[in-house]
């Protein structure tokens, strides 16, 4: 299975050449537009299984650290376990509320992928995010301003029963908002745009519902899946391999803290 990197730690049991692929490109969008720096002081928000947070480990060298974030325990310790003997890596249980060195003015970067549309209270993120950063620091943030049109057409064809329950635990915004957030908390606002760069196909049915599965915190339900719903899905998707590539809009942003308040 090939998916967005950005949602990748989410599939659980993935087969290991997949989640190859997918680290790669959490590893292209870091080196071309992220570009961490050694001696950096990074937050990874919202850190997942923390891979990413990893590779940036990496990039930072001995003189600098990751520290990676999340509400979920059993991501968070899956990271722990998997990455331990990264000596500049740590991962602490937090939220975009309430995280290691909350307003400390400490960071270089704030990196947050694919998370923002999870976070309820963006301005409120935005506003400790500014203020656990390094004058100069800088936020890279990934996120869906909208769901993606073919998980919505798998939800509703597949598992019509949780469709309802699986929107409501995303909290999308559109980009001209989350910008004017950005911008009320401080930031100068560097790039704010669309992007369609990221590899989104599943080779077989089997790989999308098991990351329905994984993406819907296990909402999305296998035992609703009849061969009637996959038939009336491949007509509306067409048949397998599925590459959602092009219809799979993300947002970019990138932000810095400027020396003083120009807001
Ligand atoms: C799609 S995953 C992305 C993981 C990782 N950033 C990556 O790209 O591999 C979204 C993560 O955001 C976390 N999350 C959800 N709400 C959050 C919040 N309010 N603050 C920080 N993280 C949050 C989830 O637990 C999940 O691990």
């Amino acid at each position: 299975m090939i998916h967005c990197f950005i949602l990748y730690e989410e599939i659980y049991g993935l087969e290991q050449s997949s989640a190859t692929v997918q680290l790669e490109g959490g590893k292209t969008y870091i080196d071309k537009d992220v570009l961490p720096q050694p001696g950096d002081a990074i937050l990874d928000l919202g850190c997942g299984t923390g891979e990413l947070s990893t590779y940036l480990a990496e990039l930072v060298g001995p003189h600098g650290y990751v520290i990676g974030v999340d509400p979920d325990s059993n991501r968070l310790n899956l990271a722990k376990e998997t990455h331990r003997h990264v000596k500049n890596l740590f991962f602490v249980e937090g939220n975009s509320d309430d995280f290691e060195g909350i307003g400390s003015e400490k960071y270089d970067l704030i990196f947050s992928n694919c998370v923002f549309h999870w976070i309820p209270d963006k301005d409120r993120a935005f506003r400790n995010m500014f203020n656990s950063l390094k004058v100069g620091g800088k936020i890279a943030i990934h996120y869906m301003d909208a769901q993606l049109p073919f998980i919505t057409t798998s939800f509703e064809v597949l598992n019509p029963e949780t469709a309802e329950r699986f929107n409501k635990m995303f909290d999308f915004e559109i980009r001209d908002n989350i910008d004017r957030m950005c911008r009320s908390a401080g930031f100068n606002v560097v790039s704010s745009y669309y992007a369609y760069d990221k590899t989104v196909v599943y080779p077989s049915v089997e790989s999308l519902l098991q990351w329905l599965v994984g993406t819907s915190h296990g909402v999305f339900d296998l035992q609703l899946v009849t061969q009637e719903r996959i038939q009336q899905l491949l007509e509306k998707l067409g048949n397998p391999p599925f590459d959602f590539t092009a219809s799979s809009r993300v947002s970019k942003l990138f932000a810095v803290k400027p020396e003083y308040r120009t807001q």
